[in-house]
Order: C-alpha cells, then structure tokens, then sequence
C-alpha cells in the first residue's frame, strides 16, 4: 500500500510547539520554519539576538520536509551554463558558496549532535543524450569543486557522460529540522506553530492569524516565496512542483546520489530506512497547477526505476513539493526593495545547501557584518537582459491564466456527479464550483479563484490539493492554504 506522504516527514518524530497565544515583542522575527528559517533563526540565536520563529503549519512540513535530502554544491549539470551566462568569477562565487553551505550543514549537523543519517557520499550527474559532461567536468573542477569525468555511474543507465562530485551529504530532511529546532529552543530561542503571517509592515509590526502582534527590531521572511505582494518576487519566479517516491529495488540500491542531465529529471538517492534496497526517486517536474493528473508523474517515476531493474515497484511512499525558480538562476536573498524587510527565495530545488548560505548572509545583515556571498545573491536585483525577457514572457503567460483558465473544463454534470477520492469543476446553479470528494464521502466545495491575485485553481488529483499555476499558492480540499503568496483560505460558494 502506497502512504501519500513524505518518507521524511512520517518517519521523523518531529517537535510540537504551541500556536502564538500573546502579543510579542522580539529583536527578530523570523516567518517560515523550513531550512532557511530554521537555520536563521538559530545562527542568530546563537549570536546572542533574542529571535521568535513563527510557521503557519508545523515545522519542516512544507517543502523543507519534503525534499530529496541531498546536501550538495551538485545542482545538476549547471556549471559550464553558468560560467557561459554569469562569466568565470559569478560562476566560481556561486560554487564556493554551495561547497561552503555543504560544510556549513555538516558543522551544525556535528556540533548539535543532530541524528538525522548524515552519511557522505559521492554524488553523480549523468547523461543520456548529447549533453556534453566532459566540459562540465572540467569548468566545475577549474571552478574549485572536488568535480572529475567519471567512467561507470551506479545506477544501470546508458550513459554518454558522468560527472562525479565527491564527499558530498545525503541527510534525513525532516530529522536534520527537527534538530535545528531543538538546537535553537536550547540556544533561548521561541518557536510557535499554528501561526501565519497575514500582514507585516514596514514598521516591523507582524499581525497573525490567531490575532496576535509580534514587534521587532528586524524580520526574516523565510515562507518559500514572499507572501502577498512584497518585493514583487510572485513576479520575478516561477513555481517548479515535483513528485517523489519510495521504493524497494530487487537488490542493493546504488549508495551515492544521481541526477539526469538530460529530461525527464530523475534524481535518485538511497533510501535507508528502506534498508539496503531503499532507493528514493524525484522527478516528473512541471510548473505548479499546470496538470490535473498528477497521479501519472508519480506512476512515471515508479515505472522508470522498474525499466531500469526489471521490476514491477510499487512505491512505499509518494509525495510532492514545490520550489522557486528566478530567471538568472541565482537566489534572492537580503533586503527586499523599498523595504527593510528581509527576505530568501529562489532556490532552484537546491535550497539545503543555498538556503544554509542564505541564512547566513540574512544573520549577517541583520548583525551589519560583511559577507562574502551577499552580493552574489543580493535580493534587489534587476538581472540581466535575459533575465528581463524571461521576466516578461513569464509574466505573460500569468496575463493569460488569468484571463483564460476560467474557461477550463467542467468535469461534467452537478455536485452529485463527484466520484469518492475526486475532484474538479463541477456546475452548481449555473455557476462553476470547485468541488471534491474525500475518501470517508465528505463533499467539499470552494471558489476556485485564488486568494492572492485572483487567478483560477486547478484541482491536483494526485495529491488533492488546488493548485494555482500564477505564482503557485496551494490549497487543501476545503479552501485552506497550504503555501502562499496567499494568506487568506478560498471563499465558499
Ligand atoms: C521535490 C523537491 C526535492 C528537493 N530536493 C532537494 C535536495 O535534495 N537538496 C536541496 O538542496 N534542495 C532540495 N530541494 C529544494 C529545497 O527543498 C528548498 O529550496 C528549501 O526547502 C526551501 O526552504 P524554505 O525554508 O524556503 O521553504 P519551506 O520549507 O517551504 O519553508 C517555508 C515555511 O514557511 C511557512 N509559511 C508560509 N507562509 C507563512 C506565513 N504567512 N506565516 C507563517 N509561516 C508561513 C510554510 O508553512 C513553510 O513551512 C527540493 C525541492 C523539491 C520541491
Ligand atoms: S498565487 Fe498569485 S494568483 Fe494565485
């Protein structure tokens, strides 16, 4: 039987912490309990500032928890890319920030005693078709990166080129939060969950969802993407939503970590609480609410690591998740524009290692200290001319979901047509409803028009979420956020 849910997550014993009960007033106010927040929270704790962490949910459960676990400067084949796009010294920069966030992980992982199955580990980037790796070998080895061409990869794939990055992390996600927590709960920090962010402004005065004020000196908006309209950065990204599943190969699981150069994206990994045949698979990405049948990215995962051991698998686990991307490649990551407020976002799905160097340009700001890495990642931004054609394109496409995904396709006949375990737009007196049905019959109906910007939802039959395709708010069956930029639930009809 398949549990629709992160391997991490239902296998960590994650901290509970209480919802916010009073007003409060704080040096820092840090918004998002995942890596960045966390690990922001603590670096700052740890330097003596009195810090309040805020999550709208529980800890680690959104994309932090959910991620592949792989803490790597490897991030794909994008180094020769990077050095054609940014020039030697950009690309070099970016390099030694993610090596540095590598060995930053591994310090924090020592020095709090944090039991999350931190084993290091070679990782592979491989491909399939005419990507030439042998290049990427070289600049990523001229760069700094403990990179070389490799002969052989573990997985039994053919390939035309293998770059091998050594002593890289594979870690337990949910297990490495969990002690980042504790870490900083120990250090005098507070963390209280249940407990969104609905407004922040620029005299640093947070309103929540309980109805509780927190007051500080300066705020980290940690929430993935800024929510609401601050800085713009719903414009300046898109959302990349990808699957994962947990399987038990026919044999030995390969022990180091890969990833395809060439699409579809497969990243592997060993699974090890699936013992010595565990392997994690990650792929199928597309934009978020931009597929209905998310049941088939997960069947397509499953289906690749059968072809390649000859085996019928049927996952343990499968879950998603989604990420920013940004038009240059490279994080936002300090003062949002007109604002004092800070922020990270943009991560490129390799957020373990950027978000640990994001967190610490973010203390470093807050503490007026240099950083060697703030100007690589410098929040304010324009871009280049690429990037602002990229921009633009984006943001045209957003015009015309607005404008055109109402028209989608109704599922057919009223609310009495909604099959158990399924969902979509249904007709309900002439007007269109969001409607599914969960698995104990219950009937849920929303407004399927989201609560940031107004675009139109698209049911997520996989994970029965509604999804928004503009900028990638989330939501349960019954109108609640899951990730923002929204903060307020969908209306009812
Ligand atoms: C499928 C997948 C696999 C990945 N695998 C890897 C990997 O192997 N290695 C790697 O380096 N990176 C990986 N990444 C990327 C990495 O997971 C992300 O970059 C990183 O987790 C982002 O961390 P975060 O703290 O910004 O976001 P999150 O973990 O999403 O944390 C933000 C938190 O803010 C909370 N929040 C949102 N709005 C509010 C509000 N208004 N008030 C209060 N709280 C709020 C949310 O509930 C959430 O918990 C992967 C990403 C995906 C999607
Ligand atoms: S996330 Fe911006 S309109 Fe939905």
């Amino acid at each position: 039987m398949t549990t629709s849910a992160s391997v991490w997550l239902a296998t960590a014993n994650m901290p509970r912490y209480d919802g916010i009960g009073a007003d409060r007033r704080t040096d820092v106010l840090v918004v998002g309990g995942g890596v960045i927040g966390l690990t922001t929270a603590l670096e700052l704790q740890l330097e003596g500032a009195d810090v309040v962490l805020v999550e709208s949910n529980r800890i680690g459960a959104r994309t932090s928890g959910n991620t592949t676990g792989k803490v790597t400067s490897q991030h794909g084949a994008i180094y020769a890319q990077l050095v054609d796009r940014h020039g030697v010294e950009v690309a070099r920069q970016y390099a030694m920030a993610n090596q540095a966030g590598v060995e930053r992980v591994a310090a924090l992982v020592d020095r709090f005693g944090i039991d999350c199955e931190f084993i290091r580990a070679p990782a592979f980037v491989y491909a399939t078709e005419d990507t030439d790796l042998r290049r990427e070998a070289e600049v990523a080895a001229e760069l700094g990166l403990p990179a070389s061409f490799a002969a052989e990869l573990e997985l039994p794939v053919k390939t035309t080129g293998v770059v091998r990055f050594d002593n890289q992390v594979q870690l337990h996600p949910a297990r490495y939060l969990a002690g980042l927590a504790e870490a900083f709960i120990a250090a005098g920090g507070r963390i209280f969950e249940h407990t969104r962010v609905t407004e922040l402004d620029d005299g640093i005065e947070a309103k929540t969802e309980p109805g509780a004020v927190i007051r500080a000196d300066h705020a980290v908006v940690a929430t993935l993407l800024p929510f609401g309209t601050l800085g713009g950065y719903f414009a300046r990204t898109r959302p990349q939503q990808s699957h994962g599943i947990a399987v038990r190969l026919p044999v030995a699981a390969p022990t180091g970590t890969a990833i395809s150069a060439d699409g579809p994206t497969r990243s592997t990994r060993p699974w090890p609480g699936g013992g010595p045949n565990g392997l994690i698979v990650v792929g199928s990405g597309h934009e978020v609410g931009d597929q209905s049948d998310t049941d088939a990215a997960y069947r397509s995962l499953a289906d690749w690591a059968g072809s390649l051991w000859n085996a019928r698998l049927e996952p343990e686990y499968r879950w998603s998740a989604h990420d920013y991307s940004t038009p240059d490649h490279l994080p936002y990551v300090g003062k949002a524009p007109g604002s004092p407020l800070l922020v990270a976002t943009g991560m490129h799905k390799w957020g373990l290692s950027n978000g640990t160097i994001a967190a610490g340009i973010l203390r470093d700001l807050i503490l007026k200290r240099d950083n060697e890495f703030g100007a690589l990642y410098d929040a304010g931004r324009i871009g280049d001319a690429h990037s602002v054609a990229t921009l633009v394109k984006d943001n045209l496409k957003v015009g015309k979901e607005l404008v055109a995904g109402h028209v989608r396709r109704l599922v057919g006949g009223g609310l009495d047509h909604v099959e158990v375990g399924e969902g979509g737009l249904y007709d309900l007196d002439g007007k269109t409803v969001g409607a599914s049905c969960d698995h104990d019959g219950r009937l849920h109906t929303v407004v399927p028009v989201c609560t940031h910007l107004g675009c139109p939802l698209r049911w997520n039959q996989g994970d029965t979420t509604w999804d928004c395709n503009c900028h990638g708010s989330r939501f349960t069956p019954d109108g609640k956020v899951l990730d923002g930029p929204a903060t307020n639930p969908l209306a009812t009809p």
